[in-house]
């Protein structure tokens, strides 16, 4: 059994980008909503590593920790990486429970219930890596995205205190994208020309999902790095 990575939200945008540059050299186990859709990227890989797809909602977590149980019990991840998220864009007066917890669940619980397995005795001394996709959103203020933020906001603050529950054996790590166009979440966001004004404060011009797995592949690499914010926004949040 080779070691493998774990990735949610390689079915789409960044996450897939990561499972893309990943795939050829790493087995992976993806846990997914649509286990055909990853299965045709899948295909577009030259190496066909030993990988597997788990379809799960991340909002059914009854669910997830079956999946959990049965991901603990026939594979050794080394890493761990968390890409699966969802926006919710509402003023805070307009809040609405049932949407909140939904982008909970699935931006920081699901991350959570999966680590709690990833723990577990016989699968910890595998683990080497944990990296969260978070948002320059969870350090910088942003009108109307202020729920989305403090998923984000309470992702950041969980890995750094995991990351000194976990060292010196496992790195644990944040990724803050700024606004990336042409994923599933932002390709229908913004007009072109709402897109260019936007792109007026980002002084190295228009990041992708290419530039965001970098950064995964950087902090996989790189051995002395733990508990920070690693922002990849092309300059916008200075
Ligand atoms: N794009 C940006 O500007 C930007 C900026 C900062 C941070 N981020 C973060 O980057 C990460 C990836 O987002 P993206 O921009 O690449 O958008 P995306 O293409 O929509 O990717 C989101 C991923 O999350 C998965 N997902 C959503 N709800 C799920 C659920 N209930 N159960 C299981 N999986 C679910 C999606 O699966 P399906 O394929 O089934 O929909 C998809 O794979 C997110 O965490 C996002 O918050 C994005």
């Amino acid at each position: 059994m080779k070691p493998a990575i774990l990735i949610t939200g390689g079915s789409s945008g960044i996450g897939q980008e990561i499972a893309l540059e990943l795939g050829e050299k790493y087995n992976l186990i993806f846990i997914v909503r649509d286990e055909l859709k990853t299965k045709k990227m899948i295909a577009t890989l030259h190496h066909q590593n030993e990988h597997k797809i788990f379809e799960c909602d991340l909002l059914d977590l009854e669910k997830l920790q079956n999946i959990m149980e049965q991901i603990s019990k026939n594979f050794k991840i080394e890493a761990f990486i968390h890409s699966a998220g969802v926006s919710y864009v509402s003023y805070a007066k307009n809040f609405d429970f049932n949407e909140m917890i939904k982008c909970a669940k699935i931006n920081l619980y699901s991350a959570m219930l999966i680590i709690k397995f990833l723990l577990k005795k016989n699968l910890k001394p595998y683990l080497k890596d944990i990296i969260f996709i978070s948002s320059t959103f969870s350090k910088k203020g942003e009108i109307g995205n202020s729920f989305y933020a403090s998923t984000k906001g309470g992702l950041d603050a969980y890995m750094k205190s995991l990351s000194l529950e976990l060292a010196p054996d496992i790195k644990v790590n944040s990724i803050l994208p700024g606004g990336i166009f042409d994923t599933g979440m932002t390709k229908n966001l913004f007009s072109q020309a709402q897109k260019q004004e936007i792109l007026k404060a980002y002084p190295l011009g228009e990041g992708k999902t290419k530039d965001i797995a970098q950064g995964v592949k950087f902090i996989l690499h790189c051995k002395w790095i733990s508990g920070q914010q690693i922002i990849i926004d092309g300059g916008y949040s200075v």
